[in-house]
Formats: structure tokens, C-alpha cells, sequence
């Protein structure tokens, strides 16, 4: 499976932090937000991957992620010109998707806890695999309607009378008739192609599945200046008190085998002298401790 990274748009509702610098370019804790959809997409084991972002912001980018080797994966960078909604992802990276199937995360969306993602793609056949989170404000999202059985009935692109309190989180799993979905997307009342209406035509032909995330997992928004601050008081606390990191991609490359143990080390050295290079110091060390991974 490919993935994408979908790390468009103006980020107005963080202005003026968002003036100079892209939304998924400030730091959430410790590190660049974008790095917590890449560790996603490593973790799952997915290491072809598309950037798409805006001609100002893209340069940004490739300066801090260059073309993916040092972490054992290929980026590939695509340009949106105007921000027209979600789906237009699709798109942009008709060329890079090719016939494969192809995941989707939102590069402002910070995932922690659990294994959901990489078993789901792990398991991956066919169709869409999408995910529902309780969340207090359904309304602000896409948000899906079960049954009594807990299968999908309808899904709503931000319904002013939701119908359950599980939105729709921004990774999406699709088999290759996506492409093609996307073509046929009709811009919305916002003026953007909804990804709600590509889940709405697997629903049709009964091809999603709708995972439900639970309880212990956190999907936490970075969007305005209150919910950024909170995702990183949220990061913060759990890797203090851990010892682990979130959203680390060096970390996930290793524990992948993306990386040899020769090259972590190699991408160690590069570092200059900082809590992260301790910290992915200490990982090393650990692997070693356990017995595997060794230089
Ligand atoms: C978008 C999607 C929505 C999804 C949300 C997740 O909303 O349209 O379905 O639930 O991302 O972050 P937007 O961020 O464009 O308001």
C-alpha cells in the first residue's frame, strides 16, 4: 500500500502563527506535527509516500523531510494550488498511486495508542477502510451512523443533527477505485470535494468498513492556537511519564526494519546534541538491552 499526506490548506484558524510557517509545520511538543501522520504511515509499514502542499509551503517540506532515505522511505511531492477539498488528494496523486491501493492521512491529525492502524492496513483487501472516534463534537466532522450491530448506515460531512457522536478521523484506507471515485466528486456547499462523498460511494456498494477506535486512543486536534497547545500538553505527558516518544519517525523506521541498526546509528550522528538524539540514543541502547538489533 502507498500513502499520502495530505498537508494543504491556510491553516487560518492558527493565524498569525500560520503567517509564515504551514499548520502542519509547527511543533506539537517536541517535533513538526507533519512527522506524526509520517510515523503513521511507517508504523503501518507503508513506505512510498506523496506530500501534497502548497507551492509557498512544499520547499518547506522537502528542506526537512528531503526524498525519505534517511528513514528508509521514498516522498514524493505534489503541489495543490488551490486548497478544493480533501479528495482532490486523489487527484493530484493519480500518477503516483498508479494501480495501487493507497492510504490517506491529514497531516494536521495527531493519533497515540494502540495498534489500529497497522493491523488495519495489515489486513487490507478491498474497498475503504475508515475509523469512527467518540468525540463530544460530532458536528465539526464526518461523522457515521451505525446500526445495532455496529455497521455503517449513513455518513454526514459535518451534520447540523448528528446522528451518533463517532467522527470520522482523517486516515483512510482505499483499494484502487478511488481514483476514479474522486473524478466524479461534485464540488459541496463549502466549495470542496468532501472525502465523506468518496465513503459515501463505498458505502453504496456496501464496500466500507468502519473500524471503531477505542476508548484508550487518543485523537487529538491541532487546528486552532487552544487545541494545538493542548495536543502538545497531551504529547508531553505521556512521553514524560513513558519514556517513549509519539509520532517519532526515526524510531518507527527502526523498530519497521526500514532502517538497519548501522544506519540509526549513522542518522544519530548526524544530530546535534539535543533531547531527540538522547532520546533515540537511549532507543538504541534499549534494543540492545533486549537482545535484538544490535550494531
Ligand atoms: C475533514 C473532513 C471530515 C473529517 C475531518 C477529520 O474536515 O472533511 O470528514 O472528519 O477532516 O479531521 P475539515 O478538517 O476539512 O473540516
Amino acid at each position: 500500500m502507498k500513502g499520502i499526506v495530505l498537508a494543504g490548506g491556510v491553516g487560518s484558524r492558527l493565524y498569525p502563527l500560520t503567517d509564515v510557517v504551514s499548520k502542519q509545520l509547527q511543533p506539537v511538543y517536541d517535533k513538526p506535527m507533519v512527522y506524526y501522520p509520517l510515523t503513521v504511515l511507517i508504523a503501518s509499514g507503508i513506505r512510498e509516500i506523496c506530500l501534497i502542499s502548497s507551492p509557498a509551503q512544499l520547499p518547506n517540506f522537502e528542506r526537512l523531510l528531503g526524498d525519505g532515505r534517511k528513514w528508509g522511505i521514498e516522498i514524493e511531492y505534489r503541489e495543490q494550488s488551490k486548497p478544493e477539498g480533501i479528495a482532490q488528494a486523489f487527484l493530484i496523486a493519480d500518477s503516483f498511486i498508479r494501480d495501487h491501493p493507497v492510504a490517506l492521512i491529514l497531516g494536521d491529525n495527531v493519533f497515540s495508542g494502540g495498534d489500529a492502524f497497522p493491523r488495519a492496513v495489515a489486513a487490507f483487501e478491498s474497498g475503504a477502510t475508515v475509523f469512527a472516534y467518540h468525540v463530544r463534537n460530532p458536528e465539526r466532522y464526518g461523522v457515521v451512523e451505525f446500526d445495532s450491530e455496529f455497521r455503517p448506515v449513513s455518513i454526514v460531512e459535518k451534520p447540523r443533527r448528528p446522528k451518533s457522536n463517532y467522527a470520522v478521523p482523517g486516515v483512510y484506507l482505499y483499494d484502487n477505485q478511488v481514483v476514479e471515485i474522486a473524478k466524479k466528486v461534485q464540488p459541496s456547499e463549502r466549495g470542496e470535494l468532501e472525502i465523506t462523498d468518496i465513503h459515501q460511494t463505498y458505502l453504496a456498494r456496501g464496500q466500507l468498513c468502519v473500524e471503531r477506535l477505542s476508548r484508550g486512543f487518543a485523537w487529538l486536534d491541532a487546528g486552532t492556537s487552544t487545541s494545538l497547545h493542548e495536543a502538545s500538553s497531551y504529547v508531553g505527558t505521556i512521553e514524560k511519564r513513558q519514556g517513549i516518544k509519539i509520532g517519532c519517525p526515526e524510531e518507527a523506521a527502526l523498530v519497521r526494519n526500514f532502517l538497519t541498526r548501522a544506519q540509526f546509528d549513522a542518522l544519530i550522528e548526524e544530530m546535534p546534541d539535543c533531547e531527540y538524539r538522547s532520546y533515540l540514543k537511549n532507543v538504541a541502547a534499549e534494543m540492545e538491552r533486549m537482545g535484538h538489533g544490535a550494531a
